[in-house]
């Protein structure tokens, strides 16, 4: 098959490209590299520096003639967001119907879209099903559900297309940028590695639904084959908090520095996604445990790292305490 992987340079995209090439697929990836750089990019991948919003990318799809497409492209982060609504409204909705449209118009079979579960409304009703009211609480979040309601809206006029829509919970693992959303393993680790000790936004109960991006990647992987087609949450179903990620972060790096808060945000207090539709519909369940993806994590981001105190190397010591910052350990963003 000859797939398009858009954001492929990207954390997520990365893993993805990557999956699809070890499936034996033809494998092409557009991206700006605003986020994401060259070297994610899988050997053995055609990568074209591209802008969703492009012009052409019409002709692009007829000179390509794509099986199908992963659009991971987007702008992922929230605080992001509020200082750039209209970028985040340009490629998160206007590229992504550009897209949309330029794959429908030249017959893609198959197109995944990756959106996000923080669309959904504050509840108690944890974790969350698909049929749950949506409200998006900050333009990141806005600029996600309005694209998926496009596509909804366009694909009325291409019958024969699939469309799978997932929307993920956290996801995390090697690659993840410490900037974008559900950063918390990220920022957790790629401190902690380098000695430093991340602040946490508020008092470290809030909670979020952890997916590691090697069980994403086989998920993706076996929706391309797959004749399941929809919207779908992509979780565990469990919520684990900012405290049980921090400790299981510093346990990995072998550290047990004390947690330090810094003033709280304004965020969703809980999100966990239930993954049941996903799972009736296509058998997959997320198989890695937090401890081992989070140890595959760390050891990723440790060994990028160079320690910037004494006692990195040296586990079982307090940590400095660097200033909160837009990448400090809060959740969601
Ligand atoms: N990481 C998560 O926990 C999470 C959660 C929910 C949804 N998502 C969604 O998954 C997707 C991937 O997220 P990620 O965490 O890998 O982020 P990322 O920033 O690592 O990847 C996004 C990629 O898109 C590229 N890009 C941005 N604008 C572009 C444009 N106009 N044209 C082409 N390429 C462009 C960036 O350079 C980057 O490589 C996004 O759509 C995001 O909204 C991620």
């Amino acid at each position: 098959m000859k797939i398009l992987v858009t954001g492929g340079a990207g954390f997520i995209g990365s893993h993805i490209a990557e999956a699809y090439r070890d499936a034996g697929h033809e494998v092409v990836v557009l991206d700006t590299l605003v986020s994401g750089s060259r070297e994610n990019i899988p050997a053995g991948v055609r990568f074209v520096e591209a802008d969703i919003r492009d012009h052409h990318i019409k002709d692009f799809f007829i000179s390509e003639n794509f099986d199908a497409v992963n659009h991971h492209a987007a702008l992922v982060s929230v605080p992001e967001s509020y200082r750039e609504p209209v970028e985040y409204a340009s490629v998160n909705v206007a590229g992504t119907v550009s897209l949309f449209h330029a794959a429908a118009e030249c017959g893609v079979r198959r197109f995944i879209f990756a959106s996000t579960g923080v669309l959904y409304a504050e509840s108690d009703e944890l974790p969350y099903a698909e049929t749950h009211p949506l409200a998006p609480l900050d333009p990141y979040g806005a600029s996600k559900l309005a694209a998926e309601q496009f596509i909804a809206t366009m694909s009325a006029r291409y019958p024969a297309m699939e469309i799978v829509t997932l929307r993920y919970g956290n996801v995390y693992g090697p690659r993840q940028r410490v900037y974008g959303e559900g950063n918390l393993v990220a920022v957790c680790a790629a401190k902690l590695c380098r000695g430093e000790q991340p602040t946490i936004f508020g008092d470290g109960t809030h909670t979020r639904d952890y997916v590691f991006v090697g069980d994403v990647a086989e998920l993706n992987t076996l929706l391309l084959n797959s004749p399941v087609v929809g919207t779908f949450n992509v979780g565990t179903g469990i919520e684990r908090s900012v405290l049980e990620i921090y400790r299981e972060v510093a346990h990995a790096v072998g550290v047990e520095p004390a947690p330090v808060f810094g003033p709280p945000r304004s965020e969703q207090a809980h999100i966990a996604l239930s993954p049941v539709a996903l799972h009736q519909a296509t058998g997959w369940r997320p198989l890695t445990t937090l401890a081992e993806g989070i140890r595959q994590t760390v050891a990723w981001f440790c060994a990028r790292t160079t320690p910037t105190n004494a006692h990195a190397s040296s586990p079982k010591h307090s940590f400095r305490n660097t200033p909160a910052d837009s990448s400090a350990a809060g959740v969601g963003d």
